[in-house]
């Protein structure tokens, strides 16, 4: 079975959209998703941004124990008061925490002994979730399950790194990467603009960082109707792209010049000039017609400009996305870099307390992405997802949907 099936089957009888069913599927996955990986491949950290999967299997655990266990199950005792500081990701409210850069430093507690908190955790969320549900443990425990997904896309993420470092160039699987290629010739489709609504309507689960739902203007423009491809990245390389500061941001030449960025993260070139991308299912040719990943957004603004084109904004792309009309590739191949800083909607108000932190605290210095990767859990994004990252980083799955003015 491959890692990212989904290993949940269901019989008629059983109810799949109960609270407890929902959150065995989730936290299955995860359990799926880090099967194909032995105890070193979890244990290690190839850089401070990233997290040894072993880690990211505590840190979801702990996030349920911490925010639904302790609070809502009468008697819950943590199962390890060490883990407290072991797993707590950024949450100042919570108290201090293995610093992030040292995360690969955790040799202990051991992959079996996450599995088994993993377990203990399970079995008493079980007791919870058995229970009468209040409003507030159910907007809680969808955090949760969210919060996990985000850390398994994350976990992919982090292996496809760390396992770029190896001079093995180990396949974390043998299937192919599912970004789906986009042979047709590139159309901008136009729109008019003027006051639309963005955001995330009331009802059901969205972030935080979604709402409130308002309005923004948006002058006459034109978003592509695919993503830009490997080939047209190339074309951008071969016409000297990395090598002429006319099209840079100033920061991001800068940072250009400091990390020796001369193509996308995970290309490599044989000596004969040979291409070949390394990805989850190890090195592989490049694919020109596949949509091109792993760009910062200082990268994806140089090709926009070489292109003669721009980033969208946020909200040009979520009124594209909600428009019925006909793009391709909008969720499920790769992130988008938006021209849009990460900065509050009007309104936003960050919750009270530890959860709090969740997204609010980090509206600076970073940009929008929008859409959805082939490592985005099925059915986690939506058209007001607001993914962010900051824009010199490019372990993520971004990538690129060009936009121009006028209609
Ligand atoms: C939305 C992917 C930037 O990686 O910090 C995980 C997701 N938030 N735990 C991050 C997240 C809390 C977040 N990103
Ligand atoms: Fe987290």
């Amino acid at each position: 079975m491959s890692p990212d099936d989904n290993l949940v089957l269901t019989s008629a009888a059983e109810a799949v959209d109960t609270p407890l069913f929902r959150y065995r599927a989730v936290r299955a996955r995860t359990e799926t998703l880090a099967a194909p990986l032995s105890p070193e491949d979890q244990a290690a950290q190839s850089m401070p941004d990233a997290s040894p999967a072993k880690w990211h299997r505590g840190h979801t655990t702990w996030f349920f124990e911490t925010f639904l266990l302790a609070p809502y199950l009468p008697g819950y005792k943590p199962y390890d008061q060490a883990f407290g500081y072991i797993f707590n990701s950024y949450y100042e409210a919570l108290g201090p925490r293995q610093p992030r850069p040292q995360r690969g430093l955790l040799t202990r507690p051991s992959c079996a002994e996450v599995g088994a908190y993993r377990r203990h955790v399970d079995a008493a969320m079980a007791r919870l979730l058995s229970g009468a549900l209040s409003p507030e443990i159910l907007e809680r425990l969808e955090l949760g399950l969210a919060h996990e997904e985000q850390h398994q896309e994350l976990l992919l993420m982090d292996i496809q790194h760390l396992f770029a470092q190896s001079p093995l160039s180990p396949a974390y699987r043998e299937r192919p990467d599912p970004r789906r290629a986009a042979a047709s010739a590139l159309e901008f489709i136009g729109f008019e603009g003027g006051v639309e609504t963005i955001g995330a309507e009331a009802g059901g689960f969205a972030f935080d960082n979604e709402r409130p739902l308002h309005r923004v203007f948006l002058e006459p423009f034109r978003l592509a109707d695919r993503l830009t491809t490997n080939g047209e990245w190339l074309g951008f390389i071969e016409d000297g792209g990395y090598e002429r500061a006319e099209f840079w941001l100033s920061d991001g030449w800068t940072m250009a010049q400091e990390q020796g960025w001369s193509s996308p993260l995970y290309w490599r070139q044989d000596e004969d000039g040979a291409w070949s991308e390394f990805g989850l299912s190890g090195l592989r040719p490049l694919d020109l017609a596949a949509p091109v990943a792993h760009v910062s957004y200082y990268e994806a603004c140089a090709f926009a400009t070489w292109a003669g084109a721009r980033l969208p904004t946020e909200a040009e792309w979520e009124v594209a996305a909600r428009s019925g009309r006909g793009f391709k590739q909008m969720s499920g191949e790769a992130w988008q870099w938006t021209a849009s800083a990460y900065a509050p909607y009007p309104g936003f108000r960050a919750g009270a307390g530890a959860l709090g932190e969740y997204n609010g605290k980090f509206m600076v210095n970073q940009m929008v992405l929008r859409g959805g990767a082939a490592g985005t859990p099925p059915g986690h994004a939506r058209a007001s997802y607001r993914n962010f990252f900051h824009p010199d980083q490019r372990w993520m799955f971004s990538g690129v949907r060009l936009a121009r003015d006028g209609a």
